[in-house]
């Protein structure tokens, strides 16, 4: 870490999230440091104030150990009280929630501020990670309780738009580096929501479920297009 602040943070923050790893077994503890590793990298190429970026990234997901699939200003008490214990004052405390509520993938917009694009390429980067869909998506069904077809609408439906839009990534090293990933992972979202679509598919995943060798519920596919049954703008995708 990169201060001896951020340092205590990172140290508290690591004891809360080993005590709660099995209620959220994909943005635990291996998310965060990672986030915030990369955020700083992405700091250094903006320009921006590591110290502050550092503890945004550490601080960013703590409404998951609150609420699951909730809003980042849902952990706000939390961060605010492990931010001012590890020193900061309440002029940084209010800067570090501005980055982490500017950065949500939910709202984001081509605007935000340098500090809140370092923090936002280092968690979309996470997302787009060729792994994370083989590892730790399976994570991602048991810490939101829902099935694939449901993940594969909220990845595409959020994802897809951004890349549209050109803000997938904001930095010019995330984008020369990981853009194809990011194309990669949308796609394979949009083919598995195609797959969910085959009516063997769908019983091959019945029967694993009712085997009990993979989580979830009914594997239907959800039409995202369809405004009543589609994700709502508040859901979190991985
Ligand atoms: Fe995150």
């Amino acid at each position: 870490m990169l201060t001896a602040r951020t340092t205590a943070l990172a140290a508290a923050l690591e004891k809360l999230y080993r005590d709660r790893s099995a209620d959220i077994p994909f943005h635990g503890w291996h998310h965060v440091h990672f986030v915030a590793k990369k955020a700083v990298e992405f700091a250094r190429e903006l320009d921006v104030d590591g110290e502050l970026v550092e503890a945004a990234a550490l601080t960013h997901d703590l409404n998951y150990l609150v609420v699951t699939n909730s809003a980042p200003e849902v952990g706000r008490d939390l961060r605010i009280s492990h931010l001012e214990r590890a020193g900061f004052s309440a002029d940084e405390v209010e800067d570090v929630d501005s980055v982490v509520m500017q950065q949500d993938m939910a709202r984001r917009t081509a605007d935000i501020s340098d500090a809140a694009k370092a923090l936002s390429d280092a968690d979309t980067l996470f997302k787009a990670l060729p792994v994370t869909p083989i590892v730790l998506a399976n994570h991602y069904l048991i810490e939101n309780g829902i099935e694939i077809g449901e993940l594969a609408s909220r990845v595409v439906t959020q994802q897809r738009p951004l890349l549209e839009q050109g803000i997938y990534f904001y930095t010019d090293s995330a984008r020369s580096k990981y853009l194809n990933w990011a194309h990669t992972n949308v796609e394979l979202w949009e083919n598995v929501r195609s797959a969910l679509g085959d009516e063997d598919v769908k019983e091959m995943l019945e029967i694993a479920r009712r085997m009990g060798v993979i989580h979830g519920g009914s594997v239907a596919v959800i039409d995202a297009s369809a405004a009543d049954n589609g994700p709502t703008p508040g859901d979190r995708g991985l």
